[in-house]
């Protein structure tokens, strides 16, 4: 059977074939973006489980059809939690990556134009292809997106949405600084473009000032997408979107469309963890052990690679991007797989058939233990070693750029 068009220019996800390629013994992964398993907030969801298989007949409400906005307990926590302006509303939905397929699918037709900073998420580029909408790449700066090329795009007119990632983006780790968002924002308004702003990282800052959401700025043209992925548990699969009444309404009917509702026992435990448990103990202690992480990584980094690339320092999130001087990141991530380290290379976070000269590595350092982390990273030194050495002599790998 043919599949439809648009299922055929879908990106596949090379980040899910090296995850499994991964999966061998003595592999290392720093590809995935996973959160560490040892800080689920397992104690707390096993309290809630038992609460309802201690009494059915009160929590059986939790396996009925119920509404498409969410789970109402949960709703009210998280509008105080994530301080939900007036005017504002929440809708519960299956992990970020269902926010970004329910703004898409609400506000753009097929063909018209999104903006987003390029290297971007890998899964809102799917998403985008899936619906045929046209991808309109903005450079990403140290401090943001390319304000001008930004500008520029928008002074066409043609651009009806701009999807970003302003903390601890991935795959960068960059976080835009106080004056682009207040200028993106300002540029958003003025030109009548919709903000789309993923926030899965915003949470996991190590220092530093907390910076306002872009959509701050601009609340009226703004959608906000929070996750509890990378703060909860991924496997639970919810999120959550925050917008004005007008904007979120339509957004409501696509979500009853496509799925119902999201999964309520899921919602009840993520609720009963947020009410009861001290999340904010339970982020600080989640940070303070991820800053040790991403600590280790950079010391190795800098101890055994410094002469093959750099990476700009990181003040939250999940990665590294480690710019390579000469090596091609795509033979390296390849040799890498070989000798027992799995790593992305750049080129897979931008969309189809764009044109680039970025030549960088995606690194993870929230998943592996700091001395797995340290052994990675000397795996990769041994990898870059041995690839300079062999081009010196002429060898058979051609990978210089
Ligand atoms: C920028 C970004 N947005 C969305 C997602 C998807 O998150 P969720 O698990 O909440 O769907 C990810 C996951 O890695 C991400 O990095």
């Amino acid at each position: 059977m043919k599949t439809a068009r648009l299922v055929e220019s879908l990106p596949t996800s090379y980040i899910r074939e090296i995850l499994q390629a991964a999966t061998a013994a003595d592999c290392l992964s720093l590809a995935g973006g996973l959160p560490d398993p040892k800080y689920f907030p397992l104690d707390a969801t096993a309290e809630a489980l038992q609460l309802v298989a201690d009494s059915p007949s009160v929590h059986g409400h939790l396996f009925q059809y119920a509404s498409t906005r969410g789970y109402q307990p949960l709703i009210d926590h998280l509008q105080t939690q994530l301080s939900v302006g007036a005017g504002h509303e929440l809708l519960m939905t299956n992990g970020s990556q269902q926010g970004i397929d329910l703004a898409v699918r609400t506000y753009l037709n097929q063909g018209d134009e999104v903006a987003l900073e390029v290297p971007a998420y890998l899964g809102a580029l799917q998403v985008f292809a899936l619906a045929g909408v046209r991808v309109r790449p903005i450079p990403q700066l140290p401090n943001g997106p390319d304000l001008e090329a930004l500008r520029k795009v928008f002074e066409t007119g043609r651009c009806k949405m701009f999807y970003t990632v302003p903390d601890f983006h991935n795959p960068t780790g960059c976080c835009w600084s106080l004056e682009v968002r207040t200028e993106v924002a300002r540029l958003c308004r003025k030109h009548g473009v919709l903000l789309l702003e993923d926030a899965p990282y915003r949470d996991i800052r190590f220092h530093g000032e907390n910076l306002p959401l872009v959509s701050d700025f601009c609340s009226d043209v703004a959608i906000v997408l929070s996750s509890f992925s990378k703060t909860a548990m991924p496997g639970l699969r919810l999120g959550a979107v925050v917008a004005g009444k007008k904007l979120l309404a339509p957004m409501l009917r696509v979500k009853q469309a496509v799925d119902l509702h999201t999964n309520t026992l899921g919602q009840f435990l993520l609720a009963e963890f947020l009410v009861k448990g001290n999340y904010v103990a339970h982020i600080a202690n989640l940070c303070r052990n991820y800053h040790a992480k991403y600590e280790a990584l950079h010391a190795a980094l800098e101890l055994h690679t410094a002469e093959f690339g750099f990476h700009r320092p990181v003040q939250g999130g999940m990665f590294i991007w480690f710019v390579l001087h000469e090596l091609d990141a795509t033979l390296v991530a390849q040799r890498c797989l070989e000798r027992g380290l799995a790593v992305v290379p750049g080129g897979v976070f931008f969309p189809a058939g764009e044109k680039h000269s970025i030549n960088a590595l995606r690194l993870n350092f929230s998943y592996l233990a700091i001395s797995q982390l340290e052994e990675a990273a000397a795996r990769l030194a041994a990898v870059l070693r041995e690839l300079s050495a062999c081009i010196a002599v002429g060898g058979r790998y051609s990978g210089v750029r």
